[in-house]
């Protein structure tokens, strides 16, 4: 990507044109996103030839909805074609309030009204706007298009579930390709990344090369990420635009159902306290209300698996702020109300911790990372009988396993 860097002269043309598009002054780049018609101020986009910066990234695991993202260089109107076939022919846009998002980079396209369990093709377009000339006249420019791509939506009311996670990748992108290739071709639904991807968040052209790209090469242009922020995540001045690009999500905890499997992710927030920003205990405390309201719900309570994912693990972590933390609000919560399995990285040694009378009564396990040796994959499958986890290290020697049968 360092070409496509502008220069200072260009980068300064640019901002001049940015102002004169979005009405603005030159002091910096204002665009509406995909998402939700947030407004954003951000570093303007590399000026040159109009690109794709990334293929398609797809979220959501719902089986009728597919949520699918990809940027590009220039601001553009944008559009998924999808179909049953592999010439798919269907425009689909993101509109909002009558009229399409556009004049953005950050592109968001929600797949409505799919079938369940159906094989869709799709690909992804940008059409660059080069000019507002009037008050209803757009001189658009070059139509630029991705690869034909296809993913399968879940199946209604699916009994079984097969999904991947991986945690403390830490700005290490070869990880991705290694680690995935570790589950050989099991099949699997969407991979969960668990947290602390990178060091620190400058810029976007990181959340690119060291994230997004690596894994649409490997899974993610077909099978959704799910990506939940670890510590490292909320350090770096480009921190804040995180959920730009990652979450449509209102809140950074959510629950969803994974086939049999009631999911709870949690935030776990930073760790340390030192940065002039961290308001992170009472955040904790709110989700922790949060969370003991969806403890009670009759959803929780019939669900066959009960699983958490969280970034700092509640037990076995470092004595330190974050991890006493998240032990002091969420620990008894999930005695109480019974969880099945935590599911955390963060500590970079891996290990499989079983229930310990008196401290804590469910399973916590720990994906390790981010140097060779330390690696992991922890793969999940879920049935009517049984949850059965195994944790791969890198070098793809079985580390550690956990069954949960149904109903014990
Ligand atoms: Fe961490």
């Amino acid at each position: 990507m360092e070409d496509q860097k502008p220069s200072s002269s260009n980068r300064r043309k640019f901002l001049i044109n940015a102002a004169k598009v979005a009405g603005v002054g030159a002091v910096g780049y204002i665009y509406f996103t995909g998402y939700k018609n947030d407004v954003s101020e951000i570093a303007p986009p590399p000026v040159g030839k109009h690109v794709l910066l990334t293929q398609p990234y797809l979220y959501s695991i719902r089986y009728n909805e597919m949520k699918v993202r990809w940027i590009s260089n220039l601001q553009c109107l944008s559009w998924v074609e999808i179909g049953e076939t592999r010439e798919p022919n269907q425009k689909i846009f993101s509109v909002t309030d009558g009229f399409i998002n556009a004049n953005n980079r950050i592109h968001e396209i929600v797949l409505e009204n799919l079938k369940a369990g159906q094989q869709y093709f799709y690909r992804v377009a940008s059409k660059q706007i080069l000019e507002f000339e009037q008050e209803d006249k757009i001189t658009y420019g070059e139509t630029i298009y991705s690869e034909v791509f296809s993913f399968t939506t879940a199946r209604q009311n699916q009994t079984e579930s097969n999904w991947l996670v991986l945690n403390d990748i830490h700005d290490t992108p070869a990880s991705f390709a290694h680690l995935i290739a570790l589950n050989k071709d099991e099949p699997f639904d969407y991979v969960f990344l668990n947290g602390d991807m990178f060091n620190w968040i400058d810029n976007e052209d990181q959340l690119i090369t060291h994230l997004i790209n690596p894994c649409t090469k490997v899974f993610a242009s077909q099978k959704p990420m799910l990506f939940q922020r670890g510590n490292h995540e909320i350090r770096g001045n480009f921190m804040w635009h995180l959920k730009e690009y990652f979450s449509s999500q209102q809140e950074q905890y959510f629950t969803f159902w994974s086939g049999p499997v009631f999911i709870i992710v949690l935030d776990s927030g930073e760790e340390v306290v030192d940065n002039g920003y961290d308001q992170f205990d009472t955040y904790r405390e709110k989700q922790a209300l949060w969370l003991e309201s969806v403890m009670q719900s009759q959803e929780y309570k019939t669900a066959r698996y009960k699983v958490v994912m969280m970034h700092i693990p509640p037990f076995y972590s470092f004595n330190a702020k974050g991890s006493n933390h998240c032990k002091k609000v969420f620990s008894p919560l999930f005695d109480k109300y019974k969880i099945d399995l935590v599911i955390s990285g963060h500590t970079h040694t891996y290990g499989v911790h079983p229930p310990v009378k008196g401290q804590h009564n469910y399973p916590v396990i720990i994906g390790g990372g981010p140097v060779p040796g330390k690696r992991t994959l922890i793969k999940v499958k879920a049935n009517r009988e049984q949850l059965y986890l195994q944790m791969i290290k890198d070098d793809g020697s079985v580390v550690g396993e956990y069954t949960i049968k149904a109903g014990s």
